[in-house]
């Protein structure tokens, strides 16, 4: 029952939310994966095989995180569906006069199912004949009554201001639809099964991020001291820099600017400096020299360094030069999840070190529900 929900002898319900993010992702998973065929349940989506393999194009739309986690899960579905889709801000979405095609699936994506701009963009495309599911936490919301079929994210209530375990759960569903629609079109039974076991490893993966918080608060305290950061990441890892930033400037209040890696040299490495620190997400995959050497211009030029990256991750001369937190090797598409746990840990850590009330930050809501 929601209303029993309670922080207890957490000092903050955001971290009692962070901590309960291994469980809250078991209940995510339990029932839908298909170990056997290497594919998603979504029963709630109410669209058959046949349905499923007629969608030509993707339309995530969700507010704020929920945005930043729909272009992680575009990405999950271009790269296992092979099927053009991208995410855009709900906000934006109704004033453009958006083309709204049959045979494209909008997927609103929302924690309390009652933002305003999500459910005012979902009433727009289903104005124009167009079809719905919702990627909901509240059961019964708004949004969740308004949408044709959906996967509900079993997170739990969540209370803190700053999302953390609707946005683990949003990732997961994701992937589930990314492997169902993958799995209707060309990805392998193999590949299938390959990602439903890295599905299974997910939430005791999470809790080993989670135990190493200890480890992170000497880092946190330093971006803390900072007026100004910069969050750094390319292709998966560019909206977990995106979630990092947004997450960092809710509860500590510092400017924390969010950046392609690929784009420092195009104008942003002009702030770089010894006052401006960067906390960049370099993932296992084929851009790691890439990226280590774009990262090298900002300790060139006395910019500290902090890397979020996998074990076994080789970053070459950086190494003596950057502070480096470690998460476990998953599926590499699955990558953006376990990168994002110690970026919600270093944004906690700081708030908690300036003395700031983390569930309840200055300016905002917790849902938006007027224009
Ligand atoms: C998350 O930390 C934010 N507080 C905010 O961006 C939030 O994700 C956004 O307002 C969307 O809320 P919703 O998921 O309830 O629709």
């Amino acid at each position: 029952d929601p209303g029993d929900y309670e922080a207890g002898e957490h000092e903050s319900f955001m971290h009692k939310e962070l901590l309960e993010q291994p469980a809250a992702a078991e209940r995510m998973l339990r029932g839908r994966l298909d170990e056997r065929f290497g594919t998603g349940h979504l029963g709630g989506l109410n669209l058959d095989a046949r349905e499923l393999r007629a969608i030509r194009r993707v339309k995530i739309l969700g507010c704020g995180s929920a945005y930043y986690v729909g272009q992680m899960g575009a990405s999950l579905i271009e790269e296992l569906a092979r099927i053009p889709a991208d995410a855009e801000a709900a906000s934006e979405f109704r004033y453009r006069n958006p083309i709204v095609e049959p045979d494209t699936l909008y997927v609103a994506v929302s924690q309390s199912g009652e933002t305003i701009d999500t459910l005012l963009a979902v009433q727009e495309v289903r104005r124009k004949g167009g079809r719905v599911i919702g990627l909901v936490n509240v059961v019964g919301s708004a949004i969740a009554r308004e949408v044709d079929g959906g996967i509900y994210l079993h997170a739990g209530p969540e209370v803190a201001v700053a999302s953390t375990k609707a946005l683990t759960n949003m990732f997961l569903g994701f992937a589930l639809l990314a492997v169902q629609l993958g799995r209707v079109r060309d990805l392998s039974i193999a590949d299938g099964r390959r990602l439903i076991a890295g599905l299974t490893a997910i939430p005791g993966q999470i809790e080993e991020v989670l135990a190493t918080e200890p480890d992170l608060a000497d880092i946190a305290k330093r971006l803390a001291e900072a007026e100004s950061l910069f969050f750094v990441g390319r292709v998966r890892g560019f909206p977990v820099a995106r979630e990092g930033a947004q997450k960092f400037k809710e509860i500590s209040y510092r400017h924390a600017e969010a950046y392609q890696t690929s784009e420092l040299k195009h104008g942003p490495l002009a702030l770089i400096s010894t006052d401006v620190p960067t906390v960049a997400v370099v993932p296992d995959d084929e851009l790691v020299e890439r990226n280590v050497a774009a990262l090298h211009e900002i300790t060139a030029r006395g910019g500290p360094l902090t890397v979020v990256t996998h074990r076994g991750v080789d970053l070459g001369d950086l190494a003596g030069r950057a502070h480096r937190v470690d998460v476990p090797k998953n599926e590499r598409e699955l990558d953006p999840i376990l990168l994002t746990i110690p970026l919600q840990l270093l944004a906690y850590q700081a708030a908690l070190n300036l003395g700031h009330d983390i569930d309840k930050p200055r300016n905002l809501a917790k849902s938006v529900t007027v224009e």
